[in-house]
Order: structure tokens, then sequence, then C-alpha cells
């Protein structure tokens, strides 16, 4: 099968590819990690002859692991990865979703429940719903699939298109049936959507286990439950006690002759049908109503009860109740039209505010940031907060001193939500935003109609450090291993000053240093080695440009073959390119027009980097080989830059505008004009994502 010669590349192949760090992998070699695992199989399976340690396969095989992981999109039903319980596979394999897992809209107040209803009722044209309401269980979302009886796989949301393979976890859960008769209701097979807890008793039960060991607490129930799920040993997940509350039927097929059951006819069936099968269902829970004021009273009521239950919920989730009229209300890209999540009023805390220190970001930005004592709001310890800008002090009339109310938005970031003024004392003081840059004492500026304060010196400490920061980040330039702490002590020792000195870094005395091991230092010059020859929407991204994110890094990439031309571009030219304004194109233009930045990317060539738009490689293979695609409008869970990607790997063109010459438009929400367009073509066949994804996995 292997050629001589084609072994002896391969096993040097192998022997470059496992000097890589396996933590920090490089996608770029996926398809030779799996070429010579492929080709070590058969060595070992097939020849009996293995030529590598079993450790170094495994290291082979974790790193492509680790690479799918990472990027979910590029797993191929025949990676090596994929094979059915070999005994080497300790990682989650990808579990694609049968359909796209949604999420909810959101709602905070009772208008927002009627203006909902008001929607409802008007699509459905009909006053007569019944809706169905039941906890919104603040958990991690799973999905299980139960083919012929048994179950056959359960997996985490993940990006809602795929998740992760955590069948032997949800196994773990006593609450989850690992058979059900599904056939008695003609089933065949059925996807169903649900919520993994750790009640509050066993929350704190493992907290004291942890604390006994002298372990850091675990934050919240909720990522409790979440870690849990993502154990690998399965024995520790069994110790913890998870429950699972299954509410949501997603997809079924029917044994053949068999019609619709009743029960999957409306929500409320499939609750009832679920309990009778042996789930926790939210059965008892939930409640049907014909009107919102009902539905309203029974949140409050809920709410208002919301500690006495035995586990977190954050809110209600209100359903329309039959199936005919959900499928009729129909779904937006990011969720059902026929359901809305009510959520109860955010957790909140009070403190005192001890001081304000100032952050100066990238772009000379100085961002004031709370400093509070220590206060625990839903289980989650809050000591620094941003305050964003020097208005939003102003507007909430913050003081030195004062207590204040601390609130998690959306449960994750803190805010202050307002000084509690009648407690002051008169002892608090005013908070004096700086007339100075507090790193390198440069006067600061606040243009007119603005309302952050910077610092206008570019060579600034601290924007140089966060410039190198987000030059060396993932999305970046990804040089791995010269992380945060890298840059600051580097900077600080001045081995490094500027973006070039990425490139010539004083590897001698680094190496002179403690803490700096050979390893780590092969790591980091092969890391800044590869990142040369980086894509130029990449390069353009990184130079940090003020505006210019990743899209537009694309678009100014693919306007130009050569970076330095876009010193040509007049500002009218530069507007002229899609989705680019004026404040963008003014940004692009100073770069291109000033001096110190042209030097820059003298000198950044003169270290090899690349400035020419290489052609994109697109893949020779891959089922959209030969076809071409445009997108439209926002994609409900892909970035445009991701669909993009997919696009090329899979062998797909790009292309610049509808015409005959395309197969395929991808439309997202709000598509715009090419949608019109391309309807007017027949030849041109108009998808939506998930059908594209659905040609890509084909
Ligand atoms: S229904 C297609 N019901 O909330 C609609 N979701 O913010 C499927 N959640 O991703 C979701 N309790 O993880 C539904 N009773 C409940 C829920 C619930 C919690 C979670 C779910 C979803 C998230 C949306």
């Amino acid at each position: 099968m292997y050629s001589p010669d084609q072994t002896k590349k391969l096993q040097q192949l192998s022997i470059s590819l496992l000097k890589q760090d396996e933590k920090h992998p490089d996608q770029k070699n996926l398809n030779d990690l799996r070429e010579v695992l492929r080709f070590h199989e058969h060595r070992y399976y097939i020849l009996n002859d293995p030529l590598i340690a079993d450790q170094e396969y495994d290291k082979l095989f974790k790193t492509v692991e680790k690479i799918e992981q990472e990027h979910p999109d590029l797993v191929t039903p025949d990676s090596p990865t994929q094979r059915v319980s070999k005994g080497l596979t300790k990682d989650f394999p990808p579990a694609p979703h049968l359909v796209p897992m949604l999420s909810l809209d959101n709602s905070y107040n009772e208008d927002d429940l009627r203006d909902w209803d008001r929607r409802v009722r008007e699509l459905a044209k009909t006053d007569n719903i019944v809706y169905c309401i039941e906890p919104k269980f603040d958990g991690a979302s799973i999905s299980l699939i139960y083919e012929n009886d048994l179950l056959s796989r359960g997996a985490t949301r993940g990006n809602g298109v795929t998740g992760d393979d955590i069948t032997t976890n949800i196994k773990q859960i006593r609450s989850v049936p690992l058979s059900a008769k599904f056939s008695d209701y003609g089933i065949q097979q059925i996807e169903i959507r649900g919520e993994v807890l750790i009640n509050k008793t066993n929350f704190k039960k493992y907290n004291e286990q942890l604390a006994e060991q002298n372990l850091p607490p675990l934050a919240n129930p909720r990522n409790a439950a979440a870690g849990t799920l993502r154990i690998k040993d399965p024995k520790e997940v069994g110790k913890r006690n998870l429950e699972a509350f299954l509410y949501h039927v997603s997809y079924f097929t029917l044994t053949p002759k068999h019609t619709l059951p009743e029960a999957l006819q409306s929500h409320s069936g499939s609750l009832q049908m679920l309990w009778d099968l042996g789930f926790r269902s939210p059965m008892k829970e939930a409640k049907k109503f014909n009107g919102i004021e009902a539905i309203i009273q029974y949140c409050n009521d809920f709410e208002a009860h919301r500690d006495d239950l035995p586990y977190e919920i954050d809110g209600m989730v209100i359903k329309v109740d039959s199936i005919d009229m959900q499928d009729q209300l129909g779904m937006t890209t990011h969720h059902p039209r026929w359901a809305i999540a009510f959520k109860f009023k955010a957790r909140q805390g009070t403190s005192k505010l001890r001081s304000v220190e100032y952050q100066v970001g990238r772009t000379g930005s100085v961002t004031p940031v709370a400093k509070i004592d220590p206060v625990s709001i839903g289980g989650v310890t809050v000591s620094s907060i941003s305050l964003f800008n020097e208005d939003v002090i102003r507007e909430k009339d913050l003081k030195i001193g004062d207590m204040v109310l601390v609130e998690r938005a959306g449960d994750v970031i803190p805010y202050i939500v307002k000084p509690l003024a009648e407690l002051r004392t008169g002892g608090e003081t005013e908070i004096v935003f700086p007339t100075e840059c507090p790193v390198c004492g440069h006067p600061l500026d606040k243009p007119e109609g603005e309302a952050v304060w910077r610092c206008n010196n570019i060579n600034c400490e601290a924007q140089v450090v966060e410039r190198i920061i987000h030059f060396t980040s993932k999305d970046a330039m990804d040089i791995r291993g010269l992380g945060d702490a890298n840059i600051r002590k580097f900077f600080e020792l001045k081995f490094l000053k500027d973006l070039p000195g990425i490139y010539e870094l004083p590897f001698d005395q680094i190496r002179a240093r403690e803490g700096f091991g050979e390893k780590s230092i092969t790591n980091l010059q092969t890391a800044i080695e590869a990142s040369k020859s980086q894509p130029l929407h990449r390069l353009i991204f990184a130079l940090g440009i003020r505006y210019v994110g990743e899209t537009t890094a694309k678009t100014l990439a693919h306007a130009v073959k050569y970076l330095p031309d876009l010193q040509n571009f007049s500002l009218e030219e530069l507007q002229q390119l899609e989705d680019i304004g004026p404040k963008v194109a003014g940004s692009v233009y100073s770069f291109f027009h000033n001096w110190d930045s042209l030097e820059m990317l003298k000198k950044l060539e003169s270290l090899g980097l690349q400035l020419k738009n290489e052609q994109k490689e697109i893949g020779s293979e891959g089922n959209l080989v030969g076809q071409t695609f445009l997108l439209t409008g926002t994609l409900p869970t892909l970035k445009r830059s991701e669909a993009e990607e997919l696009i090329e790997t899979n062998g797909g063109k790009i292309v610049g505008s509808v015409s005959s010459k395309l197969n395929y438009l991808i439309v997202g929400e709000d598509a715009g004009s090419k949608l019109e367009k391309a309807k007017k073509i027949p030849t041109v066949k108009i998808i939506t994502e998930s059908e594209f994804l659905q040609m890509v996995n084909r």
C-alpha cells in the first residue's frame, strides 16, 4: 500500500510533526497529521510492524483531536478520531446536531411579554392561543438521541450546530434513562433537548469537599454542571450527582406505517410523553394558560419563590403549545418565534467603592476601573468593575467611598448600577479623571463627540505593549508561546520594544534567564517563524489599525496585491470597498499616510513577513469543488470569515457579486440587495446556513 519512498517520507514527516507543541497545534498541519496517523495505523494493525512508539502515536492523535476540538468545522468523517471505540480516544469527538440548537429570545418585563403575545397572535392570525409555561433551568444544555429505544448519543450544545459527544458522561446521570420505549409511540429516532443541573445541596456539598482538599470552590451551580460534563473520568462525573430536565423534542422519525402520535402534537403532550417514558420532564412544573395576563401572573409568582426550589432557575420559558402553530410561526435565524424566555431580575449585591484605576488600551483609550471590596454576587466574587468612560462616572454620580449597587449583567459582566446615595456619610470624595496618561504622562485628549479620553502618544509604553499583545493574539498572527506575561516581561527587560522587535528577539539573552527552557524557546522560535507566512488579512488585522476588525481586514486584503499599495487609495476609493464607511476609511487612510507606519511595514517585510497577497489556496478536494458562493446577511452561527474559510477549504470559490456565474447564495438575517438580485437569476440557488453546512458535511 505504501511504497518505500512514501514510507520514508511519511516517517520523516512524523518525526517533524512530533517536534511540534501539542498544546498549541497548528491547524495547517491537520491533513499531514491525519495522513501519518493513517499510515501508522496501517503499520500497526495491518502490517504488525509499527514504526513509532504507542505514546508517539497518542501524541499525534491528541494533536489532531485538539485541532478538531478547536475547529469542529474541520472534522471529516474519515478522520482517525472518528473511529468508534478504538480504545485510544480520550477527548470528546464532535457531535453534529440533527437540527441546530437555537437559543431563546429574552424578555425582561411584563410589557415585553405582552408585545411578544401580540406578535404571536398577529402571525398566527388568531387570539385563541394556548401557552405552556415552565421554568428556565440555569444549567448546561444537552441533546440526547435515542434510536430504536436506546440512548445512542448525548451531546453538549457546542456552537449550536456541532457539540461534543459526551455520551459516556451523560450515562452517569441517573435521571437519564439508558433506554425508553419510544417505539410505543411509533418513534424510531428522536432528538430531545434539556438541561443538566447540579442541585443547590449537592453543589454546596461538593464545594465543601473541595475546601477540605484546599482547592478553590466552583463559582456557581451552572459552571459546576457544565464543567462536570466535560470531565474525562466518568466515575468522577457520577460522584457529582448531576440531574437532567428534558423539555423539548427537536427531531424525530416514525417507524414505517405509523402516524403522528397525539403526544407529539403539543408541547405539553411531549412533556407528558417524556415523563411517562421515565424522563424528568418539567411536567409537574409546567402549566397551560389561555392568555398572557395569566402567564405574567405565573411568572411573578414563580420568581417570588425561585429560592425555594432545590435548583437554580433564571427565568421562565413560555411556549406556544400547539406544534402545528409552532411550525406556522417558524423561527428567525437565532430563535423560535413560538417561544420566549422571561428572565428574572439579575442578581445584585452591594459593596464599597475604594478606588478607581485607569487602564490604557492599545489605541490609547483610558478606561476607568472601579476597585470595590470583594462581594459575592450569585456565586461569583467581584472586586474589579469596568466603568467604561468618564461620562459613566458623571452620569452615575459615583464617589470614592460610596456604597454601590453591583449587578452581574447577563449573569457574567458585573457593573455598577448606582451609588447608594442615602448611605453617604459626607466623607466621600470626587473621582478625579486624570488629565495626563497614567503610564507615560502625555496629556490626554478627548475628541469632540467622543466619550473616551485618549493618550495620543503612540509610543506610550502601555499602548505599545497592548499592541504587541494584540499582534500576537490567536485571531491575529497567532504567535503561541509569546503570551501576555512574556510580552510584558520582555518589554520590561528591553528585549522587545515594538512590533518588528518580535522578529528580532535576543534569544541568547532570553536563554540566559531563568524560567526559559530550551523547549519553550524552540517552540517560540517556531511559532514566530510560522507567523511570517500568515495570510495578509491576518497581518492587517494584527496591525491594530483603529476600527479595522477581522472583516474589514479581509476586505482590505482582497483589495490589493501588495499591502503598501493601500497608500494609493483615496478616502473615496476606500469608502467604495464593502462595508467601509467614512470613519474606517479615515483611520485606514491616516495609517497608510503616516511615515512611522510605513517604515514599520518596510521593516516587517525586511524581516521576512508576507506583505504580498498570496492567492488563497483553494482546496482541491471537498464537496464544494467547482462551485461558486457568495454570502449575504448575518448567519445564525458562523462568522462570515468562518463561512468563507469553510467554502475555500472544501474546494469552493467565493465570488464578488451576484451573476449567472454564481452557483449558491448563502443568506442570513437582514439579507440585502444581493438576495433580490439572485432571485431574478434562476440558476442561482439560494440556501441557508444549515443547508450550506449539510453540503459541506455531505
Ligand atoms: S426551550 C428551540 N425550555 O435556555 C427552543 N430552553 O436561552 C429550545 N433553557 O439554549 C429551548 N430551560 O439551554 C427551553 N424550559 C426550557 C429551558 C430552556 C432552560 C435553556 C436552553 C436554551 C437557553 C436559551
